[in-house]
């Protein structure tokens, strides 16, 4: 939607996003300083100490494994910017990707408000489509799309290979050539049999970390590669669990 408003308040919010008004400096602390956010960004956007949590991990395990001074990696679906802002003030260059140029566009002006957009090359593309002209990247990080509201059916475990528009197994299959070094942002009910089975598939190691928002699992940090195995001595409240 081209002429989509970008920046709200609760009135001229959508009605079907209105719930998660009270949710915005959970999702940008700077909200007031002039965020953009589609009405699908409201509620996709990774939660700023989500997203301050995750990069500070993975600077960590980089650093563990690598210890290179600067280190180039890759925000794949970068939305609205949650994700991309908290890598930029970790990492000294990010490249964000995502098929939907208003996203991409709220990802630069939403990283200016956190003074990062100089470290951010923003791309424009399907991945399916652009993953070959990739080399030299450190890791690469994704939050991919949920296949919208069925991935919360009750009980039922959360499939990676029918995940649309893009599956784990295709994710990592690109990846690969690329870095052996990435992590994804999935359900919290995702089926692990399926993430060991991948992990064997792709000889990656692996580890799955909970992620905890005021005390309840909502997502998990799937990190598959070298920087699986390596020891961290980062702590934080929002991590519940290591398998
Ligand atoms: C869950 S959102 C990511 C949220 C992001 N981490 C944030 O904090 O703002 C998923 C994103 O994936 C993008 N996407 C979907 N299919 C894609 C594809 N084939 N290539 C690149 N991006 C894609 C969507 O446009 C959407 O912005």
């Amino acid at each position: 939607m081209e002429d989509e408003l970008l920046m709200h308040t609760l009135h001229t919010l959508p009605s079907s996003v209105k719930k998660f008004w009270r949710k915005r400096y959970d999702i940008f602390s700077k909200y007031d300083e002039g965020i953009y956010m589609t009405s699908e960004l409201w509620y996709s956007i990774t939660p700023e100490c989500t997203a301050k949590f995750t990069a500070k991990l993975m600077k960590e395990l980089l650093d563990n494994h690598l210890n290179k001074d600067e280190y180039k990696v890759i925000d794949l679906c970068c939305g609205g910017g949650g994700n991309t802002i908290q890598f930029a003030k970790e990492f000294e260059r990010v490249i964000a990707i995502d098929i939907n140029p208003i996203n991409v566009r709220c990802t630069l002006h939403n990283a200016a408000i956190y003074n990062v957009e100089d470290k951010i090359e923003p791309i424009t593309g399907d991945w399916n489509e652009i993953h070959q002209q990739f080399h030299n990247i450190d890791f690469i990080y994704c939050s991919p799309p949920w296949g919208g509201p069925s991935y919360k059916v009750k009980g039922e475990k959360f499939d990676v290979y029918t995940m649309e528009p893009l599956n784990l197994d295709r994710l990592i299959s690109s990846i690969i050539p690329i870095t052996r070094n990435m992590a994804f942002c999935l359900p919290r009910n995702t089926n692990l049999e399926q993430l060991k089975e991948l992990s064997e598939i792709y000889s990656l190691g692996l580890r799955v970390i909970k992620v905890k928002e005021y005390g309840r699992v909502i997502s998990l940090v799937v990190i598959f590669g070298d920087i699986a195995q390596v020891k961290f001595q980062y702590n934080s409240d929002l991590q519940s669990d290591l398998q």
